[in-house]
């Protein structure tokens, strides 16, 4: 175990914190070399094994460029679940689970919902298996991430139903929903500058990035979806830049919504609103 530990020191000791290191090694440790916590806590001696070598080497090549610990090792957790993660997915963050903590107290009986921009499904997922008597739908643009979604899943034991669906371009149809959520690409071109080198080399772009020219470019959409395709008293929940948040309020309002809520997240960040059609 020593040996080990101080394999993933030396490679990876420059570029992180002490705090960072240490949950590194956990992770490599408990979650992608199936190494006990019994021999990871008491730095047990392992039995010489090629194949964890082999894997550790690649996982500490890839986390030394600067690949995100979640891509490296696969998983991530996400509301009490699992969710398988790769390059063709955003990696789902605390501030959603928020946002999925909020809609799931606020739904009692069952009903349709449906999620824009699913990307690894992790809203929709979690929301179908904390209700398990509603119908859930993920809508994305992107074909990678559909197949993200869809292992996650079969991976969860969900239902939901996956489709390609781009949101900019839906047509109003005959299907209601009772609940839309989403989390939407809302950072800024120009909030680039601020953002971490493993978040832009890494992540994918359209699940990011809105044009400083048209913040809500993507909420306006859904919004406008929704006054066609959710039912009388629908709620629509998305997950918000909190430089947007009094435009938003507007236009929701403008748009015929009622009783707009914003919340904040943990970080004291205004990041979730919610609003009746
Ligand atoms: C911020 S990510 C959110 C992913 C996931 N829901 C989450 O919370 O982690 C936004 C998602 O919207 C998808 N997207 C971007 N443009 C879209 C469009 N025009 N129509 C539908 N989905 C789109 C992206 O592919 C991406 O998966």
């Amino acid at each position: 175990m020593k040996h080990i530990l101080s394999q993933i020191e030396s490679a990876l000791g420059g570029l992180y914190d002490a705090a960072e290191l240490e949950s590194i090694k956990k992770a490599l440790c408990l979650e992608l070399l199936d190494i006990s916590a019994v021999s990871f806590f008491t730095k047990e001696t392992l039995a010489a094994d090629t194949e964890r070598d082999r894997k550790l080497d690649e996982a500490l090549e890839r986390l030394a460029q600067g690949e995100p610990l979640q891509y490296v090792i696969g998983f991530t957790p996400f509301c009490g679940l699992q969710f398988q993660v790769d390059s063709r997915v955003l990696i789902p963050r605390p501030e959603t689970a928020e946002l999925v903590d909020w809609v799931a107290q606020d739904t009692v009986a069952s009903g349709s919902l449906l999620d824009v921009g699913t990307g690894s499904g992790c809203i929709a997922i979690s929301l179908a298996h904390r209700l398990p008597d509603w119908k859930v739908q993920g809508w994305d643009i992107s074909d990678g991430a559909l197949e993200v979604a869809r292992e996650n899943n079969r991976l969860n034991g969900t239902d939901v139903v996956f489709r390609r669906v781009d949101i900019l371009a839906a047509q109003a149809s005959d299907q209601k929903f009772d609940v839309i959520v989403s989390n939407p690409p809302y950072v800024l071109e120009s909030e680039k500058v601020q953002m971490e080198k493993t978040v832009l080399d890494y992540e994918p772009y359209t699940a990011l990035f809105v044009p400083d020219s048209d913040a809500l470019l993507f909420y306006r959409a859904i919004a406008e979806f929704g006054k066609h395709n959710l039912s009388k008293g629908g709620r629509l929940y998305f997950e918000i830049n909190p430089l947007a948040a009094d435009v938003l309020r507007q236009m929701l309002l403008k748009a015929d919504y009622h009783d707009i809520e914003i919340r904040n997240d943990i970080f004291g960040k205004q990041r979730m609103i919610k609003a009746i059609l």
